[in-house]
């Protein structure tokens, strides 16, 4: 086994070496003023990687997963309706948790590559003249099928209808990779997780809550504990948690917005993009399609790529980590077995992606598909020569 390769599995990312020795340090009385000086800048952090200047952000020692449950838990009601569209494995999972927590979904059943249809939702929404809907789901990036959506159009959609239901968004492979705008887009609660933008290790459930979203505490009454954002409010404001804090891990997403703001949010999003554009000229090289089926929808965090059919895509993932020791992603639910995914995101450089689609295409050399070794490389390599990331000197 090497540690040595990166990984390209779309989360958990490659850990920046700064990060991983602020996550490393010293025990600390976690209900002590010096925690309050890890744990207040982290939130602050947050809050501008969010995009929002009013946003109350809430971390828990937990995943993406918990941060779903703590948005429905803390602003809805046994038998609320809510509204979500299933595009792909982690909005069907939304979904699934909804519906485990005796919620009313209505669900949107779209192609397995599409985006959200907000156009869908809006119609809905215009229809619920009773405001029966309390909440509307939106995956911003799929991270199964390597689709991101338009949330600002799913805004619009509420407000053609003019609808009050409360607009929640699953950013856990998009928050801190790609563009997320929370006040812009009126998000009422934000959600992601550590391990993606972030570059940390899986952890924390990070949230963000609107004022409207936080409104809506007061009356809902789905059962919560451990997910209680009225504890966790009462615990901060005493340099605190209602439990004992995953620390360590909180210094580092404290040290990774400063990274990223240091970075700056744009740039940090235009390197996605430029290290995405390259894998997907490697998957045009090869004659190979992305899942996404059109430009407008491809992610800048993780490219899904269809395989010929009757190829099992997963072998090219037990192939690389048995032969090369380099981890791709699978394929989840309806896609298993016909994708295979490239996560590219968070801690990642040109030079190191090209290694990653040398190694997909001796893998799919390897398994008898019609790949030119070189050819997908090349074609990243053209592109990344003409989109540098370092600023240019004279050639003289
Ligand atoms: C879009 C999306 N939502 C939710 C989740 C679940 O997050 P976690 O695995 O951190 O619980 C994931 C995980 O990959 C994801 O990609």
């Amino acid at each position: 086994m090497s540690f040595q390769n990166p990984v390209f599995i779309p989360g958990p990312t490659n850990i920046p070496e700064s990060l991983r020795k602020a996550c490393d340090m010293p025990t600390i009385d976690h209900r002590s003023p010096l925690f309050g000086q890890i744990l207040h800048p982290a939130r602050e952090g947050v809050r501008k990687v969010l995009k929002s200047d009013s946003a109350e952000v809430f971390i828990f020692p937990s995943t993406g997963t918990g941060g779903w449950e703590t948005a429905l838990t803390n602003t809805l009601s046994p038998g609320d309706k809510v509204l979500a569209a299933r595009n792909g494995m982690f909005s069907h999972r939304w979904i699934d948790m909804c519906q485990r927590h005796g919620l009313d979904v209505q669900i949107v059943e779209a192609q397995w590559g599409a985006g959200l249809p907000a156009d869908r939702y809006e119609e809905i929404l215009t229809a619920d003249k009773g405001h029966e809907i309390k909440a509307v789901l939106a995956t911003h990036n799929e991270t199964a099928t390597g689709v991101k959506s338009d949330i600002a159009a799913v805004r619009r959609a509420l407000d053609a209808a003019g609808h009050p239901a409360l607009l929640f968004v699953d950013g856990v492979s998009s928050i801190a990779s790609m563009d997320f705008r929370f006040d812009a887009w009126g998000v009422d609660v934000a959600v992601t997780g550590s391990q993606k933008g972030f570059m940390l290790t899986a952890g924390l459930a990070i949230t963000g809550f609107s004022e409207k979203a936080m409104a809506a505490t007061g009356s809902a009454t789905l059962p919560r504990t451990f997910f209680d954002i009225r504890d966790m409010e009462t615990g901060y404001a005493n340099n605190a948690y209602p439990y004992t804090p995953a620390v360590g891990l909180l210094n580092g997403l404290n040290e990774a917005c400063r990274m990223l703001l240091d970075e700056g949010l744009e740039n940090v999003f235009a390197r996605h993009h430029r290290i995405a554009e390259g894998v997907r000229a490697a998957v045009r090289a090869w004659g190979l399609e992305l899942c996404a089926i059109s430009p407008e929808v491809y992610s800048d965090t993780v490219s899904a790529i269809r395989t010929p059919d009757g190829f099992n895509a997963t072998d090219i993932v037990t192939h690389a980590a048995n032969t090369y020791g380099v981890a791709f992603g699978v394929g989840l639910g309806e896609v298993a077995g016909k994708v295979f995914r490239i996560g590219h995101l968070g801690s990642l450089t040109d030079v190191m992606t090209l290694s990653g689609i040398a190694t997909a295409e001796m893998c799919m050399a390897d398994l008898g598909l019609d790949i030119t070794l070189g050819s997908g490389v090349a074609a990243a390599q053209e592109y990344y020569r003409a989109h540098s990331a370092l600023p240019q000197k004279d050639a003289a």
